[in-house]
């Protein structure tokens, strides 16, 4: 499962990278707020931090316009990936797109038929909402169940499943379980999959034991 970072906070990405097992970054009109930075200035300096994709959103709602954009976007840097949403005109701009060899990203999709559509129009990643699904009590993780089974029945498919609106670890766990392609984490939920309480405490006492030793590795 690859893991991309849900934000637009350039220091946060830089901290994440340096794991080595960061694999893309998404953001969206939001997140770009929430930086207060100018978009394009903030889109080329993620990409060349990430050498993953790296999600930029179009903001108009006509397929011309969306257009446009898109391939402004898209001239940014090579790992762009303009992100469209789940709407007819969306998909039209997705066709598009994919065909003159651009990433793309369909995003705002909550049904197994849009995301069989998002296909169709040849997306590199559908993203599906499951913590805004969760959040009306749907149940976001069984969409990715629905996606996930009707990809595989369709092996031509090249679109890959990015889990969205992760809200927690349990969310993570579950989508890998179900064979999810990329999950997009906040960077506290990113974090805290590395932590556990029984890995520190451990850590601690092997450290405090080994110092009784007086011995050094170097
Ligand atoms: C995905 O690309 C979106 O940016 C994001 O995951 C939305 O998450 P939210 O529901 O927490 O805003």
């Amino acid at each position: 499962m690859k893991f991309f970072v849900d934000t637009a906070d350039v220091a946060d990405i830089k901290d994440l990278a340096a794991s080595g097992l960061l694999d893309g970054v998404t953001t969206n009109p939001s997140l770009i707020a929430k930086s207060g930075r100018q978009m394009l200035d903030v889109i080329k300096e993620i990409c060349a931090i990430v050498p993953g994709p790296v999600s930029a959103e179009t903001v108009a709602t006509d397929h011309k316009t969306m257009l446009e954009e898109g391939r402004k976007l898209a001239k940014l840097a090579k790992n762009v990936t303009v992100k469209v949403p789940l709407t007819p005109d969306g998909l039209k701009t997705c066709k598009v797109l994919t065909s003159e060899g651009t990433m793309v990203n369909v995003t705002l999709c909550f049904s197994a038929a849009q995301a069989l559509l998002a296909a169709k129009a040849g997306a590199t990643f559908v993203s599906p909402f499951v913590g805004r699904l969760d959040d009306i009590g749907q149940d976001g993780m069984h969409l990715i169940g629905e996606i996930m089974t009707i990809y595989r029945q369709y092996p031509h498919f090249k679109t890959e499943v990015l889990v969205a609106s992760i809200r927690h670890t349990q969310h993570v766990i579950a989508a890998a379980k179900l064979g999810a392609h990329v999950g997009t984490l906040p960077p506290n939920v990113l974090r805290q999959l590395f932590k556990h309480t029984l890995t520190d405490n451990g850590l601690k006492a092997f450290l405090e034991d080994w110092a009784k030793t007086g011995q050094s590795i170097l």
